[in-house]
């Protein structure tokens, strides 16, 4: 028996990371951009702009590094504070993709066939996709187990991925005899926002990769643009019920009111005791009032931050420096661990 814990016993850190690929929208605000900001004060957090992942899918060279720093600019803009959370691009801390090999030699092939999003997002052209849209779940496990992170802020499309990093995380815990070495990470799905849908069909997430650009609210829309997108959005003849039970079977409805919900600090329940019997005609505009009211002076910022890209540069820089040297030192341990050669 050995003497190590059995759990980890390490200290909480929080690790999350966005694509820079296309632009923000919504669901990344609600989902994910939101609870960075909320959890910066009492916890030690790690945001990563994530171009590894971007480069699973075609992207263009000369436009990559911008779009890392605008990723950067909406953190930035969101209310992420670097003198708080550690921002900084992936590609920059060679710990990621040194842990990723090692982790895909502990994932189990049949593990990554279980997983949802790279079937929809290969479709029937699975065999023409990349070795890098496959295997980007292990790299996902890597970006977070090379911070020994704890807490994972997301949306709920994330889930499965996240239960992927904790059978790695356990696994290598388990073959190598390291008792507690990696923390099993938790996700922090739950809130309002955690899956904000398409505003043409309550079926489907708000996604950057919906060919309808009226399906989402970009941090880079206007305020006549938001205000037109929520007029065209898909409601029902119907008026706002009075009780949540009664938004079952009411997709674009129930994903209006969670919209509200989740801009305005209130509970669904709250909002439809606001809100009960009116019809859309008036819904509709207060929505589109409160979206412009939080969503300009995030689009104003990021362009303020936009018009100065040596500064982010500057903040992604000590963000790469800062977070290396976390990660160097975890990944040293998974070598030793692992049992490579070293003098
Ligand atoms: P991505 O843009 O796919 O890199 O996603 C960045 C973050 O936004 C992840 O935490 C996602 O789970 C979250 N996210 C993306 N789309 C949505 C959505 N429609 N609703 C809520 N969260 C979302
Ligand atoms: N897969 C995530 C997404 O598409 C992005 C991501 C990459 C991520 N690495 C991560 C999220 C680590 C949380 C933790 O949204």
């Amino acid at each position: 028996m050995s003497d190590k814990p059995a759990e980890y016993t390490g200290p909480e850190r929080v690790f999350s990371g966005v694509q820079p690929s296309g632009s923000l929208h919504l669901g990344n605000y609600l989902g994910a951009l939101k609870k960075f900001v909320d959890l910066q004060d009492d916890h030690d957090c790690v945001y990563c702009i994530v171009d590894l992942h971007a480069v699973t899918v075609w992207q263009e060279p000369k436009e990559l590094a911008n779009q890392t720093r605008h990723i950067a600019a909406a953190f930035l803009a969101a209310g992420v504070d670097p003198a708080k959370a550690i921002i900084y691009p992936q590609s920059r801390v060679r710990a990621h993709t040194e842990l990723a090999w090692y982790f895909n030699c502990v994932a189990r092939i049949g593990w990554l066939n279980r997983m949802t999003q790279f079937k929809d997002k290969a479709g029937k052209n699975s065999e023409k996709m990349s070795v890098g849209l496959y295997d980007y779940p292990v790299l996902q496990a890597a970006d977070i187990l090379t911070f020994k992170a704890t807490h994972v802020p997301v949306g709920e499309d994330q889930k499965q991925h996240l239960e992927l990093s904790r059978d790695i995380a356990a696994k290598f815990n388990n073959d190598f005899d390291a008792p507690g070495f990696f923390p099993l990470p938790e996700p922090l799905i739950k809130g309002p926002g955690a899956r904000v849908m398409s505003l043409k069909d309550g079926s489907n997430k708000m996604s950057k990769s919906d060919p309808s650009d009226l399906s989402r609210i970009n941090l880079t829309d206007d305020a006549d643009l938001i205000a037109k997108k929520i007029r065209k959005a898909k409601s029902d003849a119907g008026v706002i019920p009075e009780a949540v039970e009664e938004l079952e079977g009411r997709p674009e409805v129930s994903n209006l009111v969670g919209i509200y919900a989740a801009l305005s600090g209130k509970s669904d329940a709250d909002v439809l005791t606001e809100f009960a019997g009116q019809g859309f005609g008036a819904f509709k505009p207060a929505l589109a009032e409160l979206c412009v009211e939080k969503i300009a002076p995030i689009t104003q910022l990021m362009n303020r931050y936009l018009s100065d890209p040596e500064e982010i540069d500057r903040i992604l820089a000590r963000g790469a420096d800062a977070a290396s040297e976390i990660a160097d030192p975890i990944v040293g341990d998974v070598r030793d661990i692992m049992g490579f050669w070293k003098v």
